[in-house]
Parts: C-alpha cells; structure tokens; sequence
C-alpha cells in the first residue's frame, strides 16, 4: 500500500522539537535568534514563502526581521544591507529570498553574506563544506528531504537515489548529502538533466526519485518502478478557473498515477514544502548556538 509521507506533520514536529531548544538557548544565554530575510521585487509565491518563514521563526520564539527591496534596487544597495547584517549580533541567519530579478546576479550577491550566517547554505564556503564532508549549514530543501526519508523509515544508505535536477539550491546539495560516507547518507546517487539521454531509462532503475526540475507532472508512471520512494519538489501553479485564487498547485510528478506504484510519496502540498522551513530553523539556531560558544 502507498504511504503518503505527511511532510506537514513531520515539519510540525520538527518546529516544536526547536521551540524547546530555542527556549533553552535563550534562558540560558539571554539570546534570543534573528532571522533576516530580503526580499527583492513582489512576486507573489515569494512573498507567500517568505512570510511563512518569518511566522514560523516568531511561533518558535526566534525574531524575525523583514528586509524589502523594490524591483528595480541595485546590486549595491542589497550588498550594503548584507554588510550592515553582517556586523549585527542580534542576526544570526541571512537569508536573500530567490529567484531574485534578472538584473541582479544571485551568485555574486549571495557572496556579501557573512558564511557563518548563511543559514541557506548556499555561499561557496559552505558549498565547499558540504561537499568535502564536513557540512556547517545544508541547504533547507535538501535537509528537509533527508529528514522525511530518515523520519519515515526511508534510510537512503545503500539505496540508489536518482534526482532529477541539477539546481544549486536543491539538485546538487542533496546529491552532495546523500553520498556522505554517514549512516544516514551513504547512497549510490545518480543526476539526470536536460543532457540526460533516456531519462526514462535512469528513473526506473531508481529505489529513491527526488524529482526537482520545476515542470509541472514530468514524472510520469511509466517512468518508475513498483515500490519506489517518491520525493517531489515541484511546486507549480497552473491556471485552475474552478479554484477562487485561478490556480492549484502541483508538483514535479503525476501524483495519481505515480502513486499507484509507490511504496511512498510526498503530496504537494504538504510534502517537502513545509519542511524546507523547519529546516531554515535548524540552521538559524545551529548559528545562534555557534555565536554563542
Ligand atoms: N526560493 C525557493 N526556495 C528557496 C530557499 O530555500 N532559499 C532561498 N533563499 N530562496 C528560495
């Protein structure tokens, strides 16, 4: 029978396992953690995301700290922000919400935050990290999605996982994860992309698919095998004139059919969405706890 991986209540867990251990932070040690998180322009799934974030740091008794841009700022105004927060010891995570406007280049501003802040992950420093096997701050998504496995009796260690996906902040990082030599790690790992020649032919060998390409239900039945574990990452809103707001959401994968031969799979939404959060949290208190020694 297929078992749906409730990413809702394992991120719900998660909050409240961190709501005591920020709460035994801040009695012992009077600090209390900051989340800054920048958004640029007003993308509407954006500021859904970002909002969320910034709810669920206060429900956990973290302070929040809301930085906006308009559309049009330029790379050295957020760069200057990113300094100022840099040198803040009330903030101990920073976070610029992506995708950011054409004109802006991510990488190079994702540069300007203070590593030791970067509770994304996503500086080269804590690329580097991740990838020679010693991890300081892994990237939300890829820390949730290894999370659901573990919390679901879904050990990736001697499994092949196959991600389709090659993205710095989900496609790589989990790939970099999930072939740590760790017990809770130790997968045969493959990628496939848009070079990928028979995509089809790679999926199916897989005992693990993270689908994380962004197109709404690419991943179709005759693409896995029975009892594969189904991890999708998509969140795509397609037009939907029976729904009030005009659109639903839906993932990487054609849930209905997939499912049919899953062992398990995640919904969306509900499935690695909420986590990603929960796991921002983590990080922002890993930092707050790091400031503290
Ligand atoms: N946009 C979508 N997911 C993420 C994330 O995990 N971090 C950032 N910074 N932006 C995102």
């Amino acid at each position: 029978m297929t078992r749906v991986i409730d990413g809702k209540a394992i991120a719900a867990e998660i909050r409240s396992e961190l709501k005591v251990s920020v709460s035994s932070l801040t009695r012992k040690t009077g600090i209390v953690p900051g989340l800054a998180v920048l958004l640029v322009g007003d993308n509407p799934a954006s500021q859904v995301y970002v909002r969320n974030k910034q709810k669920s740091a206060s429900d956990i008794g973290m302070n929040p700290l809301d930085i906006k841009f308009d559309q049009d700022v330029d790379a050295k105004t957020i760069e200057s922000t990113l300094h100022q927060l840099n040198q803040d010891e009330s903030v101990h995570g920073i976070l610029v919400q992506l995708p950011l406007p054409d004109h802006l280049d991510e990488k190079l501003i994702i540069r300007h935050i203070n590593p030791m802040k970067d509770v994304d992950g996503l500086h080269p420093e804590n690329v580097g990290l991740l990838l020679s096997g010693t991890p300081r701050f892994i990237p939300a998504t890829p820390a949730g999605i290894h999370q659901l496995l573990i919390r679901t009796n879904n050990n990736p260690s001697g499994k092949h996982v196959v991600i389709c996906g090659r993205s710095d902040i989900v496609g790589k990082p989990i790939a970099a994860l999930l072939l740590q030599k760790d017990k809770a790690s130790n997968a045969t790992v493959t990628i496939c992309h848009t070079g990928t020649k028979d995509i089809g032919e790679i999926t199916r060998q897989a005992d693990i698919l993270i689908a994380a390409v962004g197109i709404p239900e690419i991943i179709t039945p005759d693409m896995v095998s029975e009892g594969v574990v189904v991890i999708d990452v998509g969140i795509n809103r397609i037009l939907d004139p029976s729904k009030k707001s005009g659109y639903r959401l839906v993932g990487d994968v054609q849930y209905d059919d997939v499912s049919l031969k899953a062992s398990a799979i995640t919904p969306v939404p509900g499935g690695v969405g909420p986590m990603t959060i929960g796991m921002l949290l983590y990080n922002t208190l890993k930092s707050a706890k790091l400031n503290a020694q």
